[in-house]
């Protein structure tokens, strides 16, 4: 009779302190919580449940990959939209209490859609509205809010000075608060490095719900959000960023060529020059399969950026690359704020006003990014074989940024953004696409795999060198965020400094509060 009976006690007290120990996180207890600690009239203009009007257009507004927004894919269980510091910190303190995971979206480029989405019961804290750039012209600086744009950002400068700008990404919808933390490059980097070189200050809400500045937090967790990314250290408010120089006008061109037209030779010479060259040029090549004649090939296409004019571009090219051929005819003098539209595909002559423009045109493109790190060239015949994989596998576009310059003076220690001097150039593999079967996404991802794949003998190792800010979920994923799991994907993404990043979260975040597939663990 007794043991049935100890039996029944112990599963009563077994599920009671179940329930006790992780009550399944509910919506009404977030709101009262949300309630008691910034009033109902706040809450009920920030806070939208799945059965809010307006939750699905804002859930869509910032989601830049339609793979994350199937009807399958797992959605928050509420959306807060934060119009200042006080509701993220609240956000912070509810959702821990309460038991949800946080996801943080400031742009929502996150390749892998790790800012809107998690197979965990989750609050996303869309950042939109804190998008406030105030630019100081005396010290050549700015407060830049999360939730603005890159595009926002440029646009304002230019607005204040056509000779300032800033250096980062070259897709104006980008957000700050994602692309500053992850590190941010662009145009500009040979000249001046990446995003993350040019944060002075910043203001975070931590894992205690406590807004800190770069003094309040100090100089540990300044750098570690330096580059170490957003997901893992806290809700970034702002970023004070510094200003740089750019000249009146600039110069911009863009050359194609086929295999047939000593393609290869171009893409062989152009990865020993792009890296050593005068850091005022960046250049970019672009490697795509294409077709010629109905029959498979590969374009080599060269677009660069010269921070001076036409005929100093040209002059510079005949020394250090005459084999492209380039011509005063094929160059285009333009302002800086024009570069960057023309870097972004819009048309010359295009006002920069369209800067502004934040509607998400890839709301139903469905992407796949990868990157590596080129160290050395990549001899002829083996760009042979690779023209040959690319054929096979006619969906991977690799897209080619130089790096040298600025960035091999910076030591890699110097921010927690680690690739710097030694590498000639990072690979973007990238795919787009627009069927939503299953079927091709299976596919394109296969395609990406065995390129990547191919290219392992090429790029670097130990670690293969990664960019944190193209998210890429086959490098490696936290499930129980060990030392362990963390350093596969970790050392990729922060080589020498994933060390330094887990000491640094251990400290900030001991719970693991800010946490994401990809997020730095902590260590006992
Ligand atoms: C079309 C396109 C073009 C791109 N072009 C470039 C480019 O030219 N150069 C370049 O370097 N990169 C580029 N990227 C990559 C881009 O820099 C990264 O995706 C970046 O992380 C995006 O920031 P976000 O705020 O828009 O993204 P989100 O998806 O909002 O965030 C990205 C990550 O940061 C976290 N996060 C976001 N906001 C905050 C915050 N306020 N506090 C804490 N954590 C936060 C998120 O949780 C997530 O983990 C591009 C991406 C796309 C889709
Ligand atoms: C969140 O909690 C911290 C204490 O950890 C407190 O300082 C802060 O004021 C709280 N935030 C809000 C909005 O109440
Ligand atoms: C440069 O422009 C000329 C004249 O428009 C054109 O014939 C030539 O092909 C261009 N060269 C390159 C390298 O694109």
């Amino acid at each position: 009779m007794a043991f049935p009976r100890l039996v029944l006690i112990c599963l009563v007290f077994l599920s009671f302190s179940f329930s006790w120990a992780a009550p399944a996180p509910s919506y009404q207890s977030l709101l009262q919580c949300l309630t008691k600690t910034i009033g109902s009239a706040k809450v009920s203009s920030i806070v939208l449940p799945p059965s809010n009007l307006n939750y699905k257009s804002v859930l869509i507004a910032r989601a830049h990959n339609a793979r994350f927004n199937r009807p399958t894919t797992p959605k928050p269980a509420a959306i807060i939209t934060p119009l200042e510091p006080a509701h993220v910190s609240a956000a912070v303190n509810c959702s821990q209490m309460v038991g949800f995971q946080i996801r943080t979206r400031s742009g929502g480029h996150d390749y892998e859609g790790l800012s809107y989405v998690s197979d965990m019961p989750f609050v996303m804290i869309d950042m939109f509205n804190l998008r406030d750039i105030t630019i100081n012209m005396a010290d050549e600086s700015a407060w830049v809010g999360a939730g603005a744009t890159l595009g926002q950002l440029y646009h304002n400068i230019f607005s204040k000075s056509p000779v300032h700008g800033f250096p980062a990404g070259v897709c104006p919808t980008v957000g700050a608060g994602g692309h500053i933390s992850g590190g941010g490059y662009g145009t500009l980097i040979r000249k001046f490095g990446v995003s993350t070189d040019h944060v002075v200050d910043a203001k975070i809400v931590d894992a205690n719900g406590k807004i800190l500045d770069r003094k309040g937090m100090g100089e540990d967790y300044f750098w570690a959000i330096r580059g170490g990314g957003g997901g893992s250290f806290g809700v970034i408010l702002a970023f004070k960023i510094k200003l740089v120089p750019v000249p009146k006008t600039v110069t911009v061109f863009r050359v194609e060529r086929s295999l047939a037209d000593k393609g290869t030779d171009i893409a062989f010479k152009w990865q020993s020059v792009a890296a050593a060259t005068d850091p005022n040029l960046f250049t970019r090549m672009l490697l795509q399969p294409v077709k010629i004649k109905n029959k498979p090939s590969v374009r080599v296409t060269i677009m660069g950026l010269f921070l001076g004019d036409a005929n100093g571009l040209v002059t510079l090219l005949n020394k250090d690359f005459p084999e492209l051929g380039l011509k005063k005819q094929n160059c285009t003098e333009m302002r800086w704020i024009d570069s960057v539209l023309w870097w972004a595909n819009y048309e010359i002559g295009t006002s920069p006003k369209v800067l502004l423009d934040t509607s998400n045109k890839d709301a139903t493109k469905f992407v796949k990014r990868k990157s590596d790190y080129v160290q050395k060239p990549i001899p002829i015949k083996s760009l042979e074989s690779l023209w040959k994989v690319m054929m096979e596998n006619g969906e991977v576009g690799l897209t080619c940024n130089s790096y040298g310059g600025k960035m091999n003076q910076i030591k890699e220690t110097e921010t927690a953004f680690a690739h710097r001097a030694g590498n000639l150039y990072k690979i973007q593999y990238s795919l787009n696409w627009n069927d939503p079967s299953k079927k091709t996404d299976d596919n394109n991802l296969k395609q990406a795999r065995v390129v990547h794949k191919f290219m392992t003998p090429y790029v670097s190792n130990n670690p293969r060198r990664a960019y944190m800010n193209y998210r890429d979920i086959d490098i490696g994923t936290a499930k129980t965020w060990s030392y362990a799991e963390g350093k596969s994907y970790g050392t990729s993404y922060f080589a020498g400094n994933y060390d330094r990043l887990v000491a640094i979260k251990t400290k900030v975040d001991p719970k693991n509060v800010f946490r994401n597939e990809q997020s730095i663990p902590t260590r006992k």
